[in-house]
């Protein structure tokens, strides 16, 4: 049963790629973290070990908090710790079945997308209007793949330094 519920990637990425600078977000985006928070609530994620520590606040509220490290001894308080991300899946899943939940959500950094990448059944993308440098970006991969189920456009203001496009990318069956 707990295989139905979708294996979904969130992540913002700049037009060349990058996610990530000095083990934070090169921008900030206040519409887009809202997104984040309504689309990911009440569902587990899972985090490389970076993102988790990057968190300004930590676990992310409402949801079960998972985290990858290779060193099974690593403390993360209030999240549970995986070094495998099969086992991570699996129990995400089984978190999501109990909560009735249909979707867990890989929340990044570039290491864990690209090891949930070959897995996943949904992306949820936003595609920020500039390129910029950086030291973390999400993997290539073959959008061909994918088939795109919505697509929404948000202006660049105040809260949100740069425009983006938030789109939803669901695995062709
Ligand atoms: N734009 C976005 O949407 C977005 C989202 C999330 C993160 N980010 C950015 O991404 C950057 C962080 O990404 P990152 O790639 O450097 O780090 P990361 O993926 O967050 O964490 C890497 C760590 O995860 C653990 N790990 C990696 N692969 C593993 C595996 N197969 N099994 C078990 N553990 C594994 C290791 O931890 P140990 O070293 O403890 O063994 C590794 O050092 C930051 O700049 C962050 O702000 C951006």
């Amino acid at each position: 049963m707990s295989a139905e519920i979708k294996l979904c990637l969130i992540v913002a990425r700049a037009q060349n790629g990058v996610i990530g600078k000095d083990n934070d977000l090169p921008w900030r985006l206040s519409d887009d973290l809202k997104h984040f928070k309504a689309t990911t609530k009440g569902c587990p994620v899972i985090m490389g070990r970076k993102t988790w520590e990057s968190l300004p606040r930590r676990p992310l509220p409402g949801r079960d908090n998972i985290v990858l490290s290779r060193d099974g001894q690593y403390a993360a308080p209030g999240a549970r710790v995986f070094t495998s991300i099969d086992a991570a899946i699996e129990t995400a899943r089984a978190l999501a079945a109990a909560a009735g939940k249909s979707e867990v959500f890989v929340t990044g950094g570039s290491a864990i997308y690209a090891a949930a990448l070959p897995f996943a059944d949904r992306l949820y993308i936003t595609e920020v209007a500039t390129t910029l440098d950086g030291d973390a970006s999400f993997p290539a991969f073959d959008e061909t793949d994918y088939i795109e189920t919505r697509r929404e456009a948000v202006a660049a203001s105040e809260k949100n330094e740069f425009a983006f496009i938030i789109r939803t990318l669901d695995r062709r069956i």
